[in-house]
């Protein structure tokens, strides 16, 4: 395809949504781009969250952290370029280890990786052995090296509800587990103090998940408030929700999902204007794939990890191979059996 082939496949889908001058250089990039990835043999899997000129022009694949987990552990490609945050591009190696993965920006992160150790994860067995500890997604490899199944937020009840046990333990998201204890009926503990290994006494007994007080920076900060005053000047939107939203937020909306099942949500229901309480670039791709709906956007919050992904910076990925992720052998392979423990639950 030609560059303005390329251009103009971009322009029917954004031009309401990105400015046509933006458009023509972005679609310069993107053909680089897909020119490299083609020569390089890659294959190119793009997180809802990145932004529109890229989400409409290199990928490969889009979707959740779920689907392209799925589509990482099963391409044939030679490099795996992953335009998301670390986690992912990590969670991609730990699947499909002979593969080079690529993250183009290196210091992409997320705040609820980076609220846990693989220390804190064997300070909380000690505390509580034997109880199985299944960790979401958005955290390091060593950390899932240190758990028995990983979980994303559309299946995070699903895999809880797998093992069959009275209690376990939920890390690193808060809201997403207390979200979780709502959705299974557990009562949910937060034990800050880590006493003597084993002696869980001094809290109470009746609790049957326990969580950690990791946070999304992006989803704490939308409140009961902001839906409250969108459905004022609105009072038709219907209103959706991650569930790293605080259960408040998650209570006042009218449906909660991963971003892959708010997308399909948009799709099926008939409302005078939507309005998503999660990145906001988000917000654009959804309204560009739905041009008759009105999305309203609350946008002065963003991810400041996934805004990292450019073009720019994936079309350096592919010249000069970087930033390649590497993950220990003895921690991939710990890290695999709990990744792939989760995606044969579903
Ligand atoms: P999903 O698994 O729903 O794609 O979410 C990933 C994420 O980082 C949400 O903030
Ligand atoms: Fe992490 Fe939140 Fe950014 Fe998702 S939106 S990558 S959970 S900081």
């Amino acid at each position: 395809m030609s560059v303005e082939a390329l251009y103009q496949q971009m322009k029917a889908k954004l031009s309401n949504v990105v400015p046509d001058f933006e458009l023509r250089y972005k679609a310069e990039l993107a053909y680089e781009i897909n020119r490299l990835k083609k020569e390089r043999n890659a294959v190119i899997l793009g997180h809802n969250y990145m932004e529109p000129a890229l989400f409409y022009s290199i990928p490969d694949f889009t979707g959740d952290s779920l689907e392209l987990s799925r589509k990482a552990a099963r391409t044939d490609k030679d490099i795996i370029v992953f335009c998301g945050v670390r986690f992912m591009a990590e969670t991609a190696k730990i699947l499909n280890p002979q593969k080079t993965v690529l993250l183009p920006a290196e210091k992409a992160g997320c705040s609820l990786a980076a609220s846990i150790t693989a220390a804190d994860v064997r300070k909380l067995k000690e505390r509580f052995p034997g109880v199985p500890v299944v960790t979401y997604v958005n955290t390091y490899a060593d950390v899932k090296a240190e758990s028995d199944v990983c979980c994303t937020s559309s299946n995070a009840a699903a895999v809880v509800d797998s093992l069959g046990v009275d209690t376990v333990i939920f890390i690193p998201d808060e809201y997403l587990a207390r979200n979780v204890a709502r959705d299974t009926g557990k009562h949910i503990i937060f034990p800050t103090i880590i006493s003597k290994p084993g002696d869980a006494s001094d809290i109470k007994t009746d609790f049957q998940l326990i969580g950690w007080h990791g946070r999304c920076e992006v989803h704490e900060k939308f409140t009961v408030e902001d839906i409250a005053n969108v459905r004022e000047q609105f009072p038709d939107v219907v209103i959706l929700t991650h569930p790293e939203c605080s259960p408040e937020v998650v209570a006042a909306s009218d449906f909660s999902g991963g971003t892959a099942a708010m997308i399909r949500y948009v799709e099926q229901i008939s409302a005078p204007h939507y309005l998503l309480l999660t990145e906001c670039a988000m917000g654009d791709n959804v309204a560009a794939a739905n041009p008759d709906k009105e999305m309203l956007r609350l946008c002065s919050v963003r991810c400041p990890h996934m805004n990292q992904i450019t073009l720019e910076d994936t079309l350096n990925a592919l010249k000069y191979n970087r930033y390649v992720i590497e993950v220990p052998e003895e921690i991939l392979v710990k890290a695999a059996r709990s990744v792939e423990r989760m995606i044969a639950i579903g």
